[in-house]
């Protein structure tokens, strides 16, 4: 019986080590050093190069090694299981202090700053009136963030598929309302997860709904947004900036135009990374319960989409 981590790229010895301890009875292997492909029954994932899970015969359970699971879900050999994603406080709390971090940037105008210290000019001018943000998405991270900027005093809106109620928080749902969610915001935040209802939602006519001069965050994934479409609201002054933290493709091609827009921030998708020793007890936890056969906590409803 063993366990799989299938997440190229990334130093595993840490994460192997803690699972090892968590799960003494059981081993703990590094794709693609797998000695026994049929002895896998659970898979630990991130970005895994399509055809690996296919690859294992007696896989019973996937768990998604961070919160969005659409490269999971976007491997046409992908076998038909369970499939958990991280759910954890440590990284809602990472994001919500990426984001509070990122609207102080712009409320204290250090855009604006940044750019006069390379004229070596001396203009003082008075941070910006930010009175009302919007998230869009109410899920784990995004109803956090809500919470967060509404107890701090802003007006906040907030769009999700299905109908919400969240203290301070003005909630909208479904299509017809995301012009309403929007309309009065100064600052959009996406924490919407990337499914085929959401992919290039962030279009010309959804930047047109926007109050002129809005700031965009996208910390969700970057194919919601359309890359041509967020140059546009951005040069015709619709967007006043945009800070993001994710890209259609990673890392950002090193001629794509976003590199050099001095209205965009760029962030090498590292809002809230999965923090290893936070995880590892719902990642060991959820290995159980898979050898049990019960249900996974966390677990992604693939008919959505996350
Ligand atoms: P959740 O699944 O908890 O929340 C998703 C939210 O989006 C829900 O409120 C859901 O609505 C809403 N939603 C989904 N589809 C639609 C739609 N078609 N129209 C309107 N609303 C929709 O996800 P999390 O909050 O945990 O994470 C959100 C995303 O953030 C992840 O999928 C991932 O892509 C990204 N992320 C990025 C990180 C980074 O480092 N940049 C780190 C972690 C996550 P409803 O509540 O009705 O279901
Ligand atoms: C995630 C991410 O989805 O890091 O967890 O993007």
């Amino acid at each position: 019986m063993s366990l799989a981590l299938i997440i190229p790229d990334r130093k595993l010895d840490d994460l192997q080590q803690r699972l090892t301890q968590a799960l003494p009875d059981s081993r703990i292997e590094i794709w693609p050093d797998i000695s026994d492909a049929s002895a896998v029954e659970f898979a630990v994932v991130w970005k895994q190069p399509p055809g690996s899970l296919a690859a294992l015969p007696n896989l019973k359970a996937i768990q998604c090694f961070g919160a969005g699971v659409d490269a999971i879900l976007s491997d046409s050999t992908l076998p038909a299981l369970p499939i958990a994603r991280i759910v954890d406080p440590t990284l809602t709390q990472t994001m919500v202090r990426y984001l509070d971090s990122v609207v102080n940037y712009y409320r204290l105008r250090l855009d604006l700053f940044i750019a006069q210290q390379q004229q070596q000019l001396w203009q003082a001018k008075s941070p910006r009136r930010f009175q009302h943000i919007c998230l869009l998405g109410l899920g784990e991270l995004g109803s956090a963030a809500a919470s967060h900027f509404a107890v701090l005093g802003y007006q906040v809106s907030g769009w999700s598929r299905t109908a919400k109620q969240l203290e301070g928080i003005q909630c909208f749902s479904a299509e017809a309302e995301l012009t309403a969610a929007v309309a009065q915001a100064d600052i959009v935040i996406c924490l919407l997860p990337l499914t085929p209802a959401t992919e290039s939602l962030l279009d010309t006519v959804f930047f047109s709904r926007l109050k002129a001069g809005a700031i965009l965050i996208n910390v969700a994934r970057g194919a919601i947004v359309d890359d041509e479409a967020l140059l546009a609201a951005l040069n015709n002054g619709q967007l006043q900036a945009a800070c993001l933290d994710v890209f259609r493709q990673e890392p950002l091609p090193a001629q794509h135009p976003f590199w050099q827009h001095p209205a965009i921030l760029i962030t090498p998708h590292v809002s809230a990374v999965t923090n290893v020793s936070t995880v590892v007890a719902q990642i060991a936890d959820n290995y159980r319960r898979s050898q049990r056969g019960e249900l996974m906590a966390n677990l992604v409803d693939i008919s959505k989409g996350y």
